[in-house]
């Protein structure tokens, strides 16, 4: 199985591809001077368009998911346009910082954030044991699903891990009142899963094999992982619900221990 941490970052791919952008229209520039009257300066959201589309272009020959050519293309005429608006600088340090803040090193973990919604937390808690239980969220979000989970089964302890500071304030702030609710803040993968009977994740796809070996390794024999929406790759699950959403989520069923 690969392991997401050998996985290619993301984000190097895409500066590759914006750094040759730039160098290819800084030679056309440097090139075409020599040649031409043409005064560049006055031409910067052209030069954008182009460093934007050989960017693209660099990233489809790297392979990148679809979605990175339009994020290309776009990125340096917004970048020029934006200059016109005359924002001052200390607003995207700001919007940066908060970015940083809410979802943290996305482009390691492969996972965003997004919430589960209460139609997939009402099938949740139909899943849990009739009897006093516990139960993890790994990277719970804001904590809403926890504490809804938690006010619902008061003979029941719930757990919390978020590795991003500002989601992780607000979860810990949600759970204040909530006494069969802990949140703690960090990295899941050091949190040992042997004392729980319910492993709850809602993740990406690029966690799922590494998540699915320390879940074998580490949860009970009889303890149930429910994996919100993302299976795990080649391992066929114990049962898989749809819940009656919108967006017609599917839970995945699995107990590990059993498996691995
Ligand atoms: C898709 S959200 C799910 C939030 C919540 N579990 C829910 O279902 O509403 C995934 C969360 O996992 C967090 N996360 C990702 N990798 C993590 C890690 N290694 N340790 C702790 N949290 C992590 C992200 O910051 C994000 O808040």
């Amino acid at each position: 199985m690969r392991n997401s941490r050998t996985e290619p970052a993301p984000l190097r791919g895409a500066l590759f591809a914006q750094l040759g952008g730039a160098a290819a229209v800084l030679l056309l520039v440097a090139g075409l001077g020599q040649l031409t009257a043409v005064d560049f300066g006055q031409i910067p959201f052209i030069l954008a368009l182009l460093q934007g589309g050989i960017a693209a272009l660099i990233s489809l020959w790297l392979r990148a998911p679809n979605w990175w050519q339009p994020i290309h293309l776009g990125f340096m005429p917004l970048v020029v346009a934006v200059q016109q608006i005359g924002i001052a600088p200390g607003w995207f340090l700001a919007a940066f910082v908060l970015l940083l803040l809410v979802f943290w090193r996305t482009d390691k973990s492969r996972v965003p954030l997004y919430l589960t919604n209460r139609a997939t937390a009402a099938a949740l808690l139909k899943l849990l044991p009739a009897t006093p239980c516990h139960v993890i969220d790994l990277g719970c979000g804001d904590g809403g699903l926890l504490r809804r989970l938690a006010a619902a089964r008061p003979d029941c302890c719930f757990a919390g891990i978020e590795h991003a500071p500002l989601t992780c304030l607000v979860a810990k702030l949600r759970a204040l009142g909530q006494p069969n609710l802990t949140i703690r803040y960090g990295d899941f993968w050091e949190e040992p899963l042997g004392a729980y009977d319910l492993v709850y994740i809602f993740l990406s796809p690029a966690p799922m094999p590494r998540l699915w070996v320390k879940a074998s390794a580490e949860m009970a024999p009889a303890a149930l992982l429910v994996s919100n929406s993302f299976e795990v790759p080649g391992i066929e699950p114990d049962e898989s619900l749809v819940v009656a959403d919108r967006r017609n989520t599917r839970l995945f069923l699995y107990h590990p221990a059993r498996r691995g």
